[in-house]
């Protein structure tokens, strides 16, 4: 590695100088135990860690904290490991997406605030990916990460499970009657056998993949077991690869997330049948750097993007398979020809150096672009006068006879409502019935939770029904399925025209050509609007409150409007004081 400039490097302006201020800062890392040598002349690299014992998914990301600092004394640099909040899916109430802000922010101030010239971002759990990368695009100082892998494949009655695809189903069995709660509690045990991520191609392992494709990580390192001893390896490659960049002061977010990085993204994103929380993770990450990313944007990439992988939910196998069969970089070189191939990463080089050695595609859990297992991307966009500003479908996770369909709707005035009623057997239902959940979007849940699979009425379960049209303004797991209309904006707690269907109303789903209708006059549509009175926010005070205030709807990725960037922003100066030391900018 070349000698530092430290004149140039961001974490000199704190311990280069000869004088009061050096001293301090100085002194509080040898208080540490490390040693003056430890901060001379040498870049400083943060890992901002968001390990919990809160959060399943990541509670392996010490050892692999400890594989990255490795890298990053191998290099000659100063690994400095700090603590972020974390967001785990399965526990956090009433749903990590709430909080995927709140870390972003913690993220990108602890990135500004410290001595740090480069980071490695280590998440895993769904909202923690994104999260950190609007973070540390906002910060926009050299940044790479390290995503944590997918956990183990669970087996449960000699079959491998895909523990969210199948849970919802066996979830399903046991209302019916089918499957015995004892059967129910072995399930439960055998669900989740290892640290790691989700392992079916939910929105952990779409995130993933999808930051392997905008180039934010090593190569070849999204679908690593979370396990295996070559993450541990690609952990280390991570650290070393930090310290060049913070000595070489690039490249930085702002480089490599770019509008043709964008488009790579969703590519592989709909190459993958990934999960539709991308979208609105993507637009929120768009906007951090400045990129009017649009929802039509992911329709048009979806029409000419077939997918040719094969996991979970859309497909049959888990990310394992992914990797044994070549991973992300054999899926990017075979879709190649619908890449911007040339577009620049985290190692200072193209996608294409990255995926170029990959291995050719199975055939089975990677298919050949001419062979897709379907011939367009699992995502689409439906507009119209029940969605002005767009929805969202996972088509390849859908019933494909109901993607076009007509029927009443039967309304849900929120969570607690839909609890209540959903198996009353007095419900007034067919399987042509269109649920409608409102109230569950951004501002109105708020925080948008994953509510957006609504349950199958228990007496259409008995029935043998498995799926129906289904609506609402919140999100839906990655893992899960069926003819289900998400992220509907506006959203009904704003005043969207989600707020004003009423049981017997018809909904048009069109979805080839891109409708979503409620199919009423316009002038009755508009004398409800105007009746409409909006509910109190759920909130009056703290973090929930400025979530309600500042949350922007799901067509513009539910950031806070504050905390997107501004077109005429300048970098943040540091605060001159006694012990800051110098005057410049960073
Ligand atoms: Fe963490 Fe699925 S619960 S990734």
């Amino acid at each position: 590695m070349e000698e530092p400039d430290i004149s140039k490097l961001r974490s000199a302006r704190w311990f280069g100088s000869h004088d009061l201020t050096g001293f301090v800062h100085r002194t509080a890392i040898q208080a540490e135990g490390f040693s003056g040598f430890a901060v001379k002349d040498r870049p400083v690299v943060g890992i901002a860690n968001s390990w919990s014992e809160l959060v399943n998914c990541n509670i392996h990301f010490r050892l692999l904290a400890d594989a990255v600092k490795r890298g990053v004394l191998m290099a000659g640099g100063l690994p400095l490991e700090f603590p972020t909040i974390s967001l785990g899916e399965s526990l956090m109430k009433p749903s990590a997406m709430q909080f995927r802000n709140l870390m972003a922010m913690d993220v990108e101030e602890s990135i500004r605030a410290y001595p740090l010239d480069a980071i490695v971002l280590l998440g895993g759990c769904d909202k923690t990916v994104p999260a950190q990368l609007m973070g540390a695009a906002s910060a926009d100082i050299p940044t790479i990460m390290l995503t944590g892998g997918p956990q183990e494949p669970a087996y449960f009655r000699g079959k491998q499970l895909g523990v969210g695809t199948d849970t919802w189903k066996y979830a399903d069995e046991l209302r019916a009657g089918r499957m015995t709660q004892a059967d129910f509690d072995e399930l439960e045990a055998s669900a989740k056998p290892s640290a790691g991520h989700c392992s079916e191609m939910g929105t952990a392992s779409t995130m993933t993949s999808i930051v392997e494709a905008l180039g934010m990580c090593l190569p070849s390192s999204a679908s690593i077991p979370a396990v295996a001893a070559r993450r541990s390896q690609f952990a280390e490659a991570t650290g070393r690869r930090a310290a060049e960049m913070a000595v070489s002061q690039g490249p930085k977010p702002s480089e490599v997330l770019t509008p043709e990085a964008f488009d790579n993204a969703i590519t592989l994103l709909m190459a993958i049948g990934g999960s539709t929380n991308a979208v609105i993770h993507l637009l929120a990450l768009a906007r951090r750097v400045g990129y009017e990313l649009d929802l039509d944007r992911f329709h048009q990439i979806s029409e000419h993007t077939p997918r040719i992988v094969n996991v979970r939910p859309s497909g049959e196998h888990l990310v394992q398979q992914l990797f044994h069969a070549g991973g992300v970089a054999s899926v990017l070189k075979e879709l190649a020809p619908l890449l911007n191939s040339d577009a620049l990463t985290v190692t200072g080089k193209s996608l294409e150096d990255g995926y170029i050695d990959a291995p050719e595609p199975d055939g089975n859990v990677i298919s050949k672009l001419d062979k897709p297992y379907d011939d367009e991307g699992g995502i689409a966009v439906i507009r119209g006068s029940l969605a002005p500003k767009g929805a969202v479908i996972k088509r390849s996770a859908a019933s494909p006879k109901l993607l076009t369909h007509t029927g009443p709707a039967v309304v849900f005035d929120g969570i607690y409502d839909l609890g209540e009623r959903i198996d009353d057997p007095d419900l007034e239902i067919t399987e042509d019935s269109v649920l409608v959940l409102r109230n569950c979007g951004p501002a109105g849940a708020p925080g948008m939770p994953e509510w957006g699979m609504l349950p199958i009425p228990e007496k259409l379960l008995k029935r043998g029904i498995r799926d129906i049209v289904r609506i609402s303004d919140a999100r839906m797991s990655g893992t899960a399925f069926g003819t289900t209309v998400l992220h509907v904006a506006p959203e009904a707690a704003v005043g969207g025209p989600l707020a004003i269907v009423r049981d017997g109303d018809p909904i048009v789903l069109d979805v080839e050509n891109q409708r979503l209708d409620l199919d009423i006059p316009d002038d009755e549509i508009e004398r409800r609007l105007e009746e409409l009175k909006l509910p109190d926010p759920r909130y009056r005070r703290g973090y929930g409150r400025l979530f309600v205030d500042h949350v922007l709807q799901a067509d513009e990725g539910c950031d806070f409007d504050f905390l997107q960037s501004l077109p005429d922003e300048e970098p943040q100066r540091l605060p001159y004081g006694l012990f800051s030391g110098w005057q410049g900018g960073w």
